[in-house]
């Protein structure tokens, strides 16, 4: 087997990273809510409001009757394409030639990387940790493989056993009788316990793959710059970390069977520089994390909203892996991607011009009525629920799917064996963002059914 001798070796950092900018930064826009990005466009979906408030549903139909792609003149975040037809989104996804997700391009996100001159101006040192969901063919095509023999069915049946006995382990511990927050209690623990066991990370420490990875909210409530900062700061301390256990596992004589080892024992690896292996763990802790986290809360407040579907659940488990892609359908947990437009191209009788930003709104998509009928209401027994395109589509479609879908369906069967319902008792907090879409706190109470 070929191993990769440590590059730049340090030992474990202490951690302290502490949400402090980000906080200060809260403080700050509640103080001076007029130093909070404003925006003029009717259409802006790019406003974090709506989803906070959970009331960009007339928007996007408005948007969507009036065709499936829109370009949009002014935004905190400039100019940009809206995408929000389910054909438009796969049409520009399988071409991934003319529609990059490099770095170099502009990234994944409406949020653009600092230029140059603006990193100078800000003092800031920082080196790039490339990641494949930001690379384009042919280095997107090596990078992908070198974690994706972890997601196969076969690597995905190994897993369900630990997955299971923790699920279940967790659910019997839950309060009764009192009001608590699934989000905390549940849906992180959960998340971070799937990622800990996929890496084999420390126990004791998995909640760090939370912190580390919630950079990602709250848009709303910082300036561009100061977001960029304090993520590459989250980024570049996971990093650290990561190549502390990079070199304990270097180190053992027989791989194990978690991704890290089997990346580090792995042919890939060969040809994978340090930081590039860094930067694809750092991308499935923070592309597992919030998504499969906020799914896990949709589904319960989902199942709470319509109680004639969890009727439906509670009287026939089988319908559990169509609830699954209807529930992740609704829910939707990653709001959009960005693409950038690499030479002029016509889509839909529309001209996108090189350079030009596309955003592809998928939880818009998920809800168009033409392709699901009546698309704001549950409907666990949808024919076409799968259709839904909360993992993306073509070449950067999300490579943890199948491990979302278990752990998911897991939880939703082992709620079942235990005939738990449920439901909603108390605050209801969505996250401040048009990146994620999830909830922050979700309040519940248990009973039996
Ligand atoms: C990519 C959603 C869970 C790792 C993506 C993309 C989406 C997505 C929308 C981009 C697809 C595109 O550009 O076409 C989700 C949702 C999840 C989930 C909704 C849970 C319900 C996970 C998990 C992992 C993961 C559990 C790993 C532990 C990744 C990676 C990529 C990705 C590595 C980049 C793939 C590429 O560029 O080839 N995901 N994801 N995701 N996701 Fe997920």
């Amino acid at each position: 087997m070929a191993t990769v001798a440590p590059h730049n070796p340090m030992a474990r950092p202490e951690v302290r990273t502490s949400p402090t900018a980000y906080k200060a930064l809260t403080e700050h826009f509640a103080k001076h809510p007029e130093d909070v990005p404003t925006h003029s466009h009717k259409w802006d979906l790019s406003r974090s409001d709506i989803y906070y408030e959970d009331k960009w549903q007339p928007i996007v139909a408005e948007m969507q009757a009036a065709g499936p792609l829109h370009y949009i003149d002014d935004s905190p975040f400039g100019p940009y394409w809206s995408v929000v037809g389910h054909k438009a989104i796969q049409h520009i996804e399988a071409l991934p030639e003319v529609f990059s997700s490099s770095w170099e391009h502009g990234g994944i996100t409406i949020l653009d990387r600092l230029s140059e001159e603006e990193l100078a101006e800000a003092g800031v040192d920082r080196r790039e940790l490339p990641m494949f969901i930001a690379m384009d063919r042919p280095q997107h095509t090596g990078q992908r493989r070198t974690v994706a023999p972890k997601f196969t069915p076969s690597g995905m049946s190994a897993m369900e056993p630990e997955i299971r006995a923790r699920t279940g382990e967790l659910l019997d511990s839950l309060p009764r009788g009192e009001v608590f927050d699934w989000v905390d209690k549940v849906s992180i623990e959960l998340t971070t316990g799937m990622l800990a066991i996929l890496f084999g990370f420390p126990w004791e420490d998995r909640r760090l793959l939370t912190f580390w990875s919630d950079w990602s909210g709250d848009t709303e409530l910082a300036t561009v710059r100061e977001l960029d900062e304090m993520r590459w700061g989250f980024l570049h301390e996971m990093a650290a970390y990561f190549q502390s256990l990079w070199i304990e596992r270097t180190q053992d004589k027989e791989p194990g069977d978690d991704l890290i080892s089997m990346m580090i024992h792995s042919e890939a690896m060969n040809q994978m520089r340090p930081e590039e292996f860094m930067g694809n763990l750092i991308l499935l802790i923070v592309g597992g994390n919030d998504t499969t986290r906020n799914s896990m809360s949709g589904f319960v407040h989902a199942l709470d909203k319509f109680p004639d579907q969890r009727k439906k659940f509670e009287e026939n488990p089988d319908i559990i892996p169509n609830a699954v892609q209807e529930m992740l359908r609704m829910q939707t947990p990653l709001a959009h991607m960005r693409r950038t437009c690499t030479e002029d191209t016509e889509v839909f009788g529309k001209t996108i011009k090189k350079g030009e930003k596309v955003i592809l709104w998928y939880l818009a998509a998920n809800h168009e009525e033409e392709i699901f009928p009546d698309p704001h209401t549950l409907d666990l027994s949808r024919e076409n629920a799968k259709r839904h395109i909360a993992f993306g589509y073509g070449i950067h479609r999300c490579v943890g799917a199948r491990l979302a879908e278990l752990q998911l369906r897991i939880l939703l069967e082992e709620m079942h064996k235990r005939r738990m319902r449920v439901h909603v008792a108390g605050d209801v907090e969505r996250v401040r963002a048009n990146f994620v879409h999830g909830f922050r706190k979700l309040e519940v109470e248990i009973t039996q059914f």
